[in-house]
């Protein structure tokens, strides 16, 4: 077989890329481990910045979006029992787009569709091979059989656990990492959302999400240590604590009911540098992960996608490679923005557990100023709708 760009992994950035450029007429084929149906019961993110609702345009899959997305204008922050509304629409002129992860990738796997071969799933042993040289390939096994793709590049879109990340020698990576000493548990409920807009909650109790996906589906989150287990946190417990983090009249408009999806995940911020190696472009959570406070994740990796397409489209149609040999300078400016952003959102918004006085009270004074000052909330807002690419 042979490809113009071979892709590792079909979760949102390898679909996503693979989709742009069969506008573009540039051949691809992306290389999932999964299967289809594994990668759409993932329930991540559910916010998407304008950059991605207009990647998702370019590549012509606004259509469903349109229809079912909801534009939100702005974001509460409460704190303390107080609240302060961030008019995103007023501060930046932009929105953001509630359109769930899910529907993103059901949307790239049907469009794929029209094309079969275009999208591998359920491929073991994916293995990238001479990536120093002007010949790639990339080596799999498919239903039994060892199979290879000879190509000019190769996307490494396969995730934080993916081995695309691992082909750049040691002496030539390096990683930043930072973990946090809590996690998230997450719910989804099909209830009514507590509110017309996202609420992010800083209490004494620690943080709490309520975000929705439409007017009868939910998704809470309360912040809780590692060493917890799904298990042991009935949905009634769930719903108790995440009312003793919000503001008194929001507990008591919340609509309870049972959740369909119950879950811990970690926080962590990494960055690999470089994203490309030889003729290997990382994209995504391949490079880069995020908290998810902030909603920048997937945001993220679609930034990644546009610097590299536009680098292949003028490599292929111009033949001029300066995108492809800038591409991992230009995405990491702008991941390293989203991931201090997302930082910052996590540092001021949820309990340490080896917090000084000192450090609640800098806290609390963030989040005063954040209220009283016209210029923080817009800084909040540029970065939450998302930095331009
Ligand atoms: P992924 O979605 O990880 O896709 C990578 C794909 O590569 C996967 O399908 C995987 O099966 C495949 N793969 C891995 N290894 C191989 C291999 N060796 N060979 C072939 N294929 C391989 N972001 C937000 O903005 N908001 C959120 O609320 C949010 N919640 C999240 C919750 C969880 C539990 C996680 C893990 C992430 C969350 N994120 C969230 C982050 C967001 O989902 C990611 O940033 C986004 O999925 C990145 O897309 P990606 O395509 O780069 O990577
Ligand atoms: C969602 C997740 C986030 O991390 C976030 O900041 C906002 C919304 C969500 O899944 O809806």
């Amino acid at each position: 077989m042979r490809t113009q760009v071979a892709i590792i992994g079909g979760g949102p950035s390898g679909l996503l890329l693979s989709q742009l450029l069969r506008t573009k007429g540039i051949a691809s084929v992306v290389l999932e481990r999964r299967s289809r149906d594994y990668v759409l019961s993932r329930i991540r993110a559910g916010i998407l910045e304008r950059g991605m609702v207009g990647l998702m345009r370019q590549a012509g899959l606004g259509e469903r979006m349109d229809k079912e997305c909801y534009v939100h204008d702005g974001t509460l922050i409460a704190f303390d029992g107080e609240e302060i509304p961030i008019d995103f629409k007023a501060l930046t002129g932009h929105s953001v787009t509630v359109y769930g992860q899910t529907e993103v990738t059901r949307d790239l796997y049907d469009a794929a569709e029209a094309d079969p071969g275009r999208v591998l799933t359920e491929c073991d042993e994916v293995m990238p091979h001479d990536l120093d040289s002007d010949k790639p390939y990339v080596t799999f096994v498919k239903d039994g059989q060892t199979q290879r793709i000879d190509c000019d590049y190769v996307a490494g879109c396969d995730g934080f656990h993916g081995i695309s990340r691992q082909m750049i020698p040691a002496e030539k990576r390096r990683e930043y990492e930072k973990t946090y000493p809590f996690g998230w548990l997450g719910i989804l409920s099909e209830t009514p959302p507590v509110h017309e807009e996202l609420i992010y909650a800083t209490s004494q109790r620690g943080f709490a999400l309520c975000s929705m996906r439409n007017e009868n589906l939910s998704r809470y989150f309360v912040q809780c240590p590692m060493t917890e287990k799904v298990e042991e946190w009935s949905d009634d417990r769930f719903w108790d604590e995440l009312r003793r983090r919000l503001p008194a009249h929001h507990a008591e408009a919340m609509v309870t009911g049972p959740s369909i999806e119950k879950g811990i995940a970690p926080l962590r911020s990494f960055v690999c540098e470089p994203m490309r190696w030889g003729r290997l472009f990382l994209c995504g959570d391949a490079a880069h992960i995020v908290p998810p406070t902030g909603a920048k994740g997937l945001n993220t990796a679609a930034s990644d996608i546009h610097y590299l397409f536009n680098a292949l489209v003028q490599f292929y149609e111009e033949a001029d490679a300066d995108g492809l040999e800038r591409y991992s300078e230009t995405a990491l400016t702008r991941v390293w923005k989203a991931e201090r952003f997302s930082w910052w959102m996590t540092t001021q918004l949820h309990r340490f557990p080896d917090q000084t006085d000192f450090d609640l009270r800098i806290q609390r004074a963030e989040m005063e100023f954040l209220r009283d000052s016209e210029a923080a909330q817009k800084v909040l807002a540029e970065n939450y709708v998302g930095l331009p690419y």
